[in-house]
C-alpha cells in the first residue's frame, strides 16, 4: 500500500474513503480522500481498525511464495540461441459498442485456416488469426477486451500484457471517454497503437472527423504527417480487414523484436475464465513463454490441476500451445479471476500448495475487510 492515496486505501480494504477521512480526524490527522498518504498514516489507522497493515504489495507477496518452491513469474527467456519468433499478441480495445468483438469475429471469419477447419464454433476473448503479407503466413494472437467504463482493470491489463493495441473507434460515434483511456493505457504501457475506425458503412460514418479528434489527443495519422496507422474498416461489411491485419503485422516488424523461449515451462496470463456445466472450469489462457501441453500441472491464481485439454478458437483440440498462443483449458479446480497468472509446475503437489496458500490468503484479506468494516460502523454509529 506505498504511497497509496486514503481512497486507493479504503478501496483496497473495501470500505468507503469518507469514514476514512472522518477516523483519521478523530486520530488527529487532517487528510483529504485523495491525498497521497504515509505508511505511518497507514499504519495508524489500521492499528485504530484492527487490521494489520503490511507495507508490501501483494504481487511482492506472490513472488515470495513461488521463490519458495524455486519458481519465478518472468523468468529470464534462457539462451539467445533458444528464442525463436512468436505472434505479436494484439490487444482490442475502445469505446462501448465501437464493433471491438464483431471486429474480432470478423477477422475471424477471414482466417485463412479457419476457412478450412469448417469455419466458427466458439466465442471465446482470445484467438489466433493466419494472414498472408507479401507471401508468408503471418500469425496474430487477438485479446478482446469489454467497453465499458467499469471493466478500466481488464483494459489496463490488457495493455500491459500486450505487444500493440488496436484502437477500435466507430467511425458514426467518434472518440468517446473509455476511447480516451484506452488510448492513455496503451500510452502508459508503451504499446503500439493501430487505430481501426469502423462502422464505415454506415451513412453518418465521419472517419475523417476521427482522425482529426484522435490528433487532439498526440495520435496523428500518418497520412498527417504523424506515425499512427489509421485504417477505414468494417466489421459488418467485412471492408479491409486484409489491410488492418496488415498494419498490425508491419507495426509488428518495424517496432518490435518478438521472440520467446519454448523450451520451457509454459506461464502466461489468464483471459477470462468460467464454470461450464458439462467441463468445469474452462480458462482461456495466453501462453506468454515455453510450451504449454496436455497432462502440465498447472497453478493458475488459487486455482490448479492438471491440463485435460486444450482447445483452440476453432474447439479443436491441441497437445501444446507455444508461445504467443490463445487457448482454453479444460481441468483446473476452481475458476481462476481474469488477470491472474498461470504458471507450469513440477507436479499436482505443488501446484495444490501454491493454490492453497493463495486461496488462504485471499480468505484472510477478505475476513481482515468484513472487520474493518464492522470497526468503522461501531465508530460511526459511536
Ligand atoms: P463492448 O464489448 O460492449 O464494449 O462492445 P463491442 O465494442 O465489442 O461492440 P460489438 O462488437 O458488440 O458491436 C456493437 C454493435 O455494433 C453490434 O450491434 C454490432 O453489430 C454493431 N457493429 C459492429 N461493427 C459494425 C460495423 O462495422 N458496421 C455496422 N453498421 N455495425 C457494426
Ligand atoms: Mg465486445
Amino acid at each position: 500500500a506505498r504511497g497509496a492515496s486514503l481512497t486507493d486505501f479504503a478501496e483496497k480494504i473495501g470500505v468507503d474513503a469518507a469514514s476514512l477521512v472522518q477516523m483519521l480526524f478523530h486520530l488527529g490527522e487532517m487528510v483529504t480522500a485523495t491525498q497521497s498518504v504515509g505508511d505511518e498514516t497507514l499504519e495508524l489507522l489500521g492499528e485504530e481498525l484492527n487490521y494489520k497493515v503490511e507495507v508490501v504489495s501483494p504481487e511482492d507477496e506472490d513472488r515470495e511464495l513461488l521463490e519458495s518452491f524455486d519458481l519465478e513469474f518472468g523468468a529470464d527467456e534462457g539462451d539467445e540461441a533458444d528464442l525463436v519468433v512468436r505472434p505479436p499478441v494484439v490487444t482490442v480495445m475502445g469505446h462501448v459498442d465501437h464493433g471491438k468483438t464483431k471486429l474480432l469475429d470478423a477477422l475471424r471469419g477471414a482466417d485463412v485456416v479457419a476457412g478450412e477447419a469448417g469455419g466458427i464454433t466458439q466465442h471465446i476473448g482470445a484467438y489466433q488469426v493466419h494472414t498472408e503479407v507479401d507471401g508468408e503466413d503471418r500469425r496474430i494472437s487477438f485479446i478482446d477486451t469489454p467497453g465499458h467504463e467499469a471493466f478500466t482493470a481488464m483494459r489496463a491489463r490488457g495493455s500491459q500484457s500486450s505487444d500493440i493495441a488496436i484502437l477500435v473507434v466507430a467511425a458514426d460515434d467518434g472518440v468517446m471517454p473509455q476511447t480516451v483511456e484506452a488510448l492513455n493505457h496503451a500510452k502508459a504501457a508503451e504499446v503500439p497503437i493501430v487505430v481501426a475506425v469502423n462502422k464505415v458503412d454506415k451513412p453518418e460514418a465521419d472517419p475523417t472527423k476521427v482522425r482529426g479528434q484522435l490528433t487532439e489527443y498526440g495520435l496523428v495519422p500518418e497520412e498527417y504527417g504523424g506515425d499512427a496507422m489509421f485504417v477505414d474498416v468494417s466489421a459488418k461489411a467485412g471492408i479491409n480487414l486484409d489491410k488492418l491485419l496488415e498494419a498490425v503485422v508491419l507495426t509488428a516488424d518495424a517496432s518490435l523484436d518478438l521472440r520467446a523461449n519454448p523450451h520451457q515451462d509454459a506461464q502466461g496470463l489468464v483471459v477470462e475464465a468460467h464454470l461450464d456445466r458439462g467441463r468445469g472450469p474452462v480458462a482461456t489462457i495466453l501462453v506468454q513463454r515455453g510450451t504449454l501441453r496436455v497432462g502440465d500441472s498447472i497453478v493458475a491464481g488459487p486455482a490448479h490441476g492438471r491440463v485435460r485439454a486444450m482447445l483452440d478458437e476453432h474447439g479443436n483440440e491441441m497437445a501444446e500451445a507455444d508461445p504467443g498462443r490463445p487457448a482454453m483449458v479444460l481441468g483446473l479446480s476452481s475458476v481462476p479471476g481474469a488477470g491472474q497468472n498461470f504458471i507450469v509446475v513440477e507436479d499436482d503437489r505443488v501446484a495444490r500448495q501454491i493454490a492453497e496458500k493463495r486461496e488462504a490468503r485471499e480468505r484472510a484479506a477478505l475476513q481482515a475487510k468484513r472487520r474493518v468494516r464492522r470497526t468503522l460502523e461501531d465508530f460511526m454509529a459511536s
